[in-house]
């Protein structure tokens, strides 16, 4: 375009040619002067008024002051009297006589009293007076619950799941979490896969989880855009219908003043990018580079081009400068959005701190973070704020990056002044029970304060939300949660969740628990074994301090569980509270009150030295076993170095294998004193059952192995060589049938009795019913057909085949049946998720159903063992197991429960019907299942030793 032609008015000067000399100085200034100034402003008159101003230009211009806006709350929001999610209709609600955790000065604020909420907000906490509130509403309007000294919480923030986009059951047509068309996605958005018919969200709201951040995975450096949503149904039925401030280039538009929602990104480094997508961290990080030189050029063009419109100089400004693909990064980049980092090692963490510094853009958390709290100064190095770390308690060394995590890692973090948030990652865990990690992160030395915080106002604040989740208090929405215990207390469960003001349980049923669970846990001491952790970089000893040969006096003992065809607690029979128990040479020399085993007559006046331990009301009882994980079998689930391998699946090769090939002894292949193994060891799990890894039909022979040993060639190292019989029938993409897998599970019976040679002596013994065939399945027609296999063997043969079904989600809808066939089950999930279509028929247990798996296959008799799933949860067993206690609510003794991952476990998986071969396992402070104890010492009467930690 060119430039306009403007007309040049010569001004008329009015003169007199005898003050012509005179004046001409001044008048010949003047002139030019006046001349500059009109050429000046006619100048500009015209470049306005020629000007291109833009048909769009008021849009353009709202849209660059709108750019200077900051995210959060605005100044009106606390004036609201009125949720923007409000459901017309529900009722005004009174909550009576709370224990009220209100999340407030640091989460140390508990308030006696009341909590009343309308229109979705939180209208008064505390000391209300209640004939006010009733006279607001007509009796109709105004739900009243007397909550009689309950606990309640703010509901529970997930800042970390991948709920409706990772959906339960998992079916390859509700898989949208990760895209893989590239590394850096930013402009992808979890809302567009988000499934409204995830299982999820009624089971974790069940949990008391009542928010969570869906976030799109991490097999890409930039996977996308993520949402925060509320998980209750809403009336629309519509993934929108449940966001919670949802940002504006939702729907294309922006704010005109005030300030905007906050947003949300997916970042990931490490492994699974680099493996996914880049090629390795250098690849991923220069993906990160390259996109956010192109996104910071966008806004420097952005800058620029409003600072001109903004002062009307529209000439040559064209378009306002933007690319939908990358707007959600310069937004970034102006600190408009979360920047929710999926980032592990030390290397990663520094990587991603040096970009932040490179861009400046600050990240608002760095999640799983195995390594943060190793490197706790790499994150106060951030640009802005350090990032919250968002981690796991206890699950870890499930891949490379994650292989130094610690269960301390909260405690050490929160003492480093980073801010601590537990996630699930849901699926990867089950977002229902979320407050487990808070519980476990208590246990090992993180804070109460900080501990209910992690899961409720710190995340609430991570993901941009404090200002109304996250705290009960006037003005925040009223989304909380009645608990049937203190909610640090095991196996807390929620009575009542509110969302929005709107009840979710509809038939709660509730367990009455024991008054002790209405306090906070008093947690043991772990400062040395945080303080190791440091010191070893994440790798410290975990061997037992010393093994022992000589006299041990334990006293102080509440509970003596002993094994035998029931285990019974015989202090509790012998009405003993304070009793002794003596070991020598790691044997029981005796038990009872102080008088009836007394160190005097014990030390026999021969001078023997005895090491007295005091328990402090502890316990001895038997040791647990461990089945279902790869323990034993892989040290690092994702390192296929790390472990055995996978035994191949004769159904898939073009030769089918022969019998005596497939039959491979787990011993074999077995490894020791792996990090898992002795974690789980110094948490009373002292053995395991394993049988080989297989992803396919055939498992192989199982052995069961000491935990606490460092090689197998160690006296007790391997305490059965070979226990069951392992096969797994799954519906499994991608494979045989089911029927297939039947049908030569069957073949394999009848040949084997028919012709005893050419046969495994293995197989044999499975057939004779010496071992167990154990039988990994879930689905409750797979059980039925394998019910009527036995059946049709034993009537045809003669002979008993023992069977065992492990996993079994759906075993519980065929109690009957399978006590009256005599098969025994192992729940490898004793807390049901419907992860697959062959899951799916779970019994979820309270609040949702009064019975769950384990209960009512042990009310008809089954025999019922309780497995793991995760190497890392071993050690937690005791924990599973107390659990079940609590909730059968007296249906099971404490003895019952132990029996269920210690004697059942070796009945169901080994032929060796010997009682007397257990471990023991001393505890201080507590029972070895409550929250309150620590395993201190370990008794092995097949080494004659104890172990000391
Ligand atoms: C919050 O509580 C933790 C642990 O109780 C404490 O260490 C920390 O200093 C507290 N922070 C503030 C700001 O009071
Ligand atoms: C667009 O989204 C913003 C932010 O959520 C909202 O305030 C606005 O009302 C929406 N506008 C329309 C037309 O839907
Ligand atoms: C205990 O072990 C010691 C050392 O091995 C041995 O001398 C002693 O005889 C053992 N005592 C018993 C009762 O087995
Ligand atoms: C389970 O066994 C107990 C004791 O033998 C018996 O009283 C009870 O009736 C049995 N329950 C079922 C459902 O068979
Ligand atoms: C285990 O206990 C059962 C029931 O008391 C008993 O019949 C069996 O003989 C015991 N086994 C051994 C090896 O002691």
């Amino acid at each position: 375009m060119g430039e306009p032609l403007l007309p040049m008015p010569t001004p008329v000067l009015p003169t007199k040619r005898r003050h012509f000399y005179r004046y001409s100085r001044f008048i010949f200034c003047a002139l030019v002067s006046l001349l500059a100034l009109q050429l000046f402003y006619i100048q500009s008159f015209f470049t306005v008024l020629y000007s291109p101003i833009p048909i769009n230009a008021e849009r353009t211009l709202a849209r660059c002051r709108a750019l200077d806006l900051l995210p959060g709350p605005s100044t009106e929001f606390y004036k609201r009297s009125e949720s923007d999610r409000y459901v017309l209709g529900t009722r005004a609600t009174l909550i009576l006589n709370a224990r009220i955790w209100t999340g407030g000065y640091n989460g140390t604020e508990v308030l006696q009293g009341h909590i009343y909420f309308d229109k979705g907000i939180i209208k008064g906490v505390g000391g209300l007076d209640v004939n006010i509130i009733k006279r607001l509403h007509s009796q109709d309007n105004l739900n009243i619950v007397n909550v009689e000294g309950a606990w309640v919480t703010p509901g529970i923030v997930d800042a970390h799941s991948h709920l409706g986009v990772l959906s339960a059951p998992a079916l390859s047509g509700a898989n949208d979490g990760n895209s893989h068309n590239g590394p850096v996605l930013p402009w992808l958005r979890s809302l567009d896969g988000l499934n409204t018919r995830d299982e999820s969200y009624s089971l974790s709201i069940a949990g008391g989880v009542t928010t969570a951040l869906i976030l799109p995975g991490s097999a890409n450096a930039i996977g996308g855009q993520a949402f925060t949503i509320k998980l209750r149904k809403t009336a629309e039925r519509s993934p929108t219908a449940m966001l919670i401030e949802p940002p504006h280039e939702l729907n294309g538009t922006f704010p005109v003043s005030g300030t905007v929602p906050w947003r949300q990104i997916k970042h990931a480094c490490g492994e699974n990018p680099s493996r996914v997508y880049s090629g390795t961290r250098m690849d991923t990080f220069w993906a990160f580079r390259q996109a956010y030189d192109r996104a910071r050029q966008i806004k420097e063009k952005q800058d620029v081009y409003c600072k001109k419109a903004l002062s009307a100089q529209w000439r040559d400004l064209g378009e306002f400068p933007e690319d939908l693909k990358w707007e959600a990064l310069v937004d970034v980049l102006r600190g408009r959005v979360r920047v929710q980092t999926h980032c592990y090692e030390a290397v990663d963490l520094d990587d991603l701190i040096r970009l932040s510094n490179e861009f400046k853009f600050s990240i608002a958390a760095v999640h799983h973070a195995h390594e943060a709290y190793l490197v706790p100064d790499v994150l106060k190095r951030a640009y802005g704020s350090p990032p919250a770390a968002a981690i796991f308690a206890t699950h870890a060394r499930y891949k490379r990056e994650a292989y130094r995590g610690s269960e301390f890692a909260p405690r050490i973090l929160a003492e480093n002044g980073i801010q601590v948030v537990l996630k699930s990652d849901h699926p990867v865990s089950n977002s229902r029970y979320l407050l487990f990690d808070a519980q476990q992160a208590h246990y090992y030395g993180l804070p109460e304060n900080l501990a209910l915080g992690a899961v409720t106002t710190q995340p609430a604040q991570v993901v941009g939300l404090g200002h109304r989740i996250g705290h009960i208090k006037e003005g925040w929405d009223a989304d909380l949660v009645v608990w049937d215990s203190h909610p640090l207390a095991l196996g807390a469960t929620p009575s009542q969740v509110y969302i929005d003001g709107i009840s979710q349980l509809e038939l709660p049923y509730v367990v009455d628990k024991p008054n002790s669970l209405q306090n906070v846990p008093k947690v043991p001491n772990f400062d040395r074994e945080a303080t190791a952790a440091i010191e070893y970089e994440g790798l410290p000893p975990l061997l037992p301090d010393e093994s022992y040969v000589g006299d041990v006096l334990f006293k102080n003992v509440k509970n003596f569980f002993v094994p035998g065809d029931r285990i019974r607690d015989v202090f509790a029979t012998q009405n003993i509270d304070s009793g002794v128990v003596m070991v020598r040479n790691g044997s029981i020399a005796c038990s009872g009150s102080e008088t009836s085993c007394s160190i005097a007559e014990l030390a026999d006046g021969r001078g023997r030295h005895v090491r007295i331990i005091d328990l402090k009301g502890g316990s001895i009882s038997p040791s647990l076993v461990s089945y279902g994980s790869a323990l034993g079998v892989s040290e690092i689930q994702g390192e296929v170095s790390t472990g055995d391998g996978a035994v191949p699946d004769p159904l898939s090769v073009s030769t089918t294998p022969t019998v005596e090939q497939l039959l491979v002894r787990a011993v074999d292949g077995l490894q020791f004193a792996g990090r898992d193994a002795l974690l789980a060891y110094r948490a009373g799990v002292t053995r395991a059952i394993v049988a080989p890894s297989h992803t396919g039909f055939v498992g192989g022979l199982g052995v069961e192995f000491s935990l606490g040993a460092r090689h197998k060639l160690e006296n007790g190292a391997v305490n059965q060589e070979v226990t069951g019989l392992h096969v797994s029938i799954l519906q499994r993409s991608r494979k045989p049938s089911v029927s297939t897998q039947i049908a030569v599970l069957r073949q394999w019976l009848f040949t084997a009795h028919a012709q005893h040679n050419g046969v495994s002596a293995h197989l044999l013994d499975a057939v004779r019913g010496h071992i167990p065939l154990v039988v990994e399945t879930h689905s409750a027609d797979v059980i039925a057909t394998l019910v009527e296999l036995k059946r049709e063997f034993e009537a045809n043969t003669g002979l008993p085949l023992r069977m065992t079904i492990t996993g079994a989600t759906e075993a519980h809808l065929l109690a009957s049946e399978l006590a009256e066939a005599g098969v025994g089950v192992i729940l490898t999930r004793p807390r049901p998720f419907p992860g697959t279509w062959e899951q799916r028929r779970i019994l979820p247990g309270p609040p949702l159903s009064s019975e769950s798996a384990v209960l009512k296959l042990l009310a008809h008799n089954v025999t019922v063992g309780v497995g793991i799933e995760e190497p890392s949860s071993a050690a937690a067993t005791r924990f599973d197991l107390g659990w079940i206690a609590l909730e059968a609510g007296g249906r099971i003794s404490r003895s019952q429960a132990i029996a269920l991952a210690s004697t059942n476990l070796k009945k169901l998986l080994s032929g060796n019907r010997d009682n007397n071969t257990l471990d023991l396992v001393a505890t201080q402070g507590g029972d070895l299942l409550s929250l309150e104890s620590k395993v201190v010492a370990v008794i092995l009467p097949a080494r004659g030793v104890v172990d000391f930690f």
